[in-house]
């Protein structure tokens, strides 16, 4: 026994130090690949756009010195390539991930420190922008009456992105686990795209309380966020991200076409929109490329009833609209302190309808980039059957 024992433990040392030897090697080779892994994703991230200065003249504007990406920065890979390469090991793709949480940590902000700054809003002053509001349609209002309807607009425009954020942030959560234990960068962006949005249904519930101080009693927000987010997650994965790429995306256009340039808003109201959208820059990059890692993996069928799913959440959306409109109409006429001829209460109706219709559904799926993503991931005929879903919508905004 005593002289066998020490060439078993002989034995043992040597084979313990084979398998340590073995462990280090494959964590070594892991590290080179993960080293190299990052040092295609930083070479990509110099040459994909992100770098690019699309933005620099409003950004100059609006005096954000931060490098916003924006999805029209996107590279010109061809839509094959960049759906049949697997997304984690794709450098580009992982830079893309890498850059929006860079960006999402220079450009994080407070709600009380950076933005509310112990602010009320200005009451003399519109919160929804003509550009949007589509108020100066109705000349038979006064400015007092044009200023109060921007109010209830801008109020309501707040509470749909409180209302919108409950599910896209219940499906970003969704959507990060299935990255849990692979990209961990594709899955630190979308956690910290989820924690944003937590904070900007927390803002958005802060200026409704806000605007509830300065307005007449009697408003009503219709929908109620936890059953429209029910019933949007029970669509397929593509549909929603469909949606959410087109809402992050209006987010950003109004804003720069139209609440950046007016003048005549609210600071406080108009600074909520300017803090959101340098949030959103990035939440609009990480819904196109989670709606593109979907489509790659479904097959032709799946795509179709996403397209399905997708034309009747457009259509829940405007079923919103239409709820909202009503009840806006409703207490604009009730509280505007004078009394309107039933022509003209239908002119209020019809022109918050026709508001509400372009801001959330219209001018979403007119803005380039998301007519391009879409176009790459649907056939003709479902481009087709889409539009002619949206037509009466969009034509009624237009009209
Ligand atoms: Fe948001
Ligand atoms: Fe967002």
């Amino acid at each position: 026994m005593r002289s066998r024992r020490p060439q078993r433990d002989s034995h043992f040392v040597e084979a313990e130090s084979l398998r340590r030897m073995t462990r280090k090697r494959r964590a070594d080779a892991a590290e080179s690949q993960r080293d190299q892994l990052q040092a295609r994703a930083l070479r990509a991230a110099a040459a994909n756009g992100f770098g690019g200065d699309a933005f620099a003249e409003v950004r100059a504007q609006i005096g954000f010195e931060s490098e916003l990406p924006t999805v029209l920065n996107h590279p010109k890979e061809s839509t094959m390539q960049a759906i049949a390469i697997e997304p984690s090991m794709h450098a580009g793709t992982t830079a893309r991930y890498a850059k929006c949480i860079e960006v999402s940590k220079r450009v994080r902000w407070d709600i009380e420190r950076d933005v509310i700054l112990g602010r009320r809003f200005d009451f003399d002053k519109k919160f929804m922008p003509d550009g949007l509001s589509k108020i100066g349609r109705l000349t038979f209002l006064q400015p007092r009456e044009q200023r109060f309807l921007s109010h209830v607009q801008g109020r309501t425009y707040a509470n749909i992105f409180g209302l919108v954020e409950r599910y896209i942030g219940a499906k970003t959560l969704e959507l990060s686990r299935e990255h849990g234990l692979g990209d961990q960068i594709a899955l630190e962006a979308l956690v910290r795209m989820t924690d944003e949005e937590l904070k900007h249904q927390a803002l958005f519930r802060r200026l409704e309380e806000m605007a509830a101080e300065g307005m007449p009693a009697g408003y009503r927000f219709v929908p109620e966020p936890n059953e429209v987010a029910q019933a949007v997650l029970s669509k397929s994965t593509w549909a929603v991200l469909g949606l959410t790429l087109d809402i992050e995306l209006f987010t950003q256009a109004h804003y720069r076409s139209s609440i950046e340039p007016d003048a005549e808003l609210s600071p406080l109201w108009k600074d909520v929109f300017l803090f959101h959208w340098k949030e959103e820059s990035q939440h609009a990059i990480l819904d196109e490329l989670e709606w593109r890692r979907e489509h790659a993996r479904l097959t032709e069928a799946q795509r179709d009833q996403g397209v399905d799913d997708l034309i009747g959440l457009v259509a829940a959306v405007d079923g919103i609209v239409q709820a909202q409109a009503q009840a806006d109409a409703e207490y604009f006429i009730g509280a505007a302190g004078r009394s309107f001829t039933p022509t003209q209460g239908d002119a209020i109706h019809d022109g918050l309808l026709r508001a509400y219709r372009w801001q959330y559904v219209a001018s979403g799926v007119q803005e380039p980039r998301f007519a391009e993503v879409l176009g790459e991931l649907t056939t003709p005929v479902q481009r087709e059957r889409i539009g002619r879903a949206l037509a009466p919508i969009v034509g009624h905004a237009a009209g």
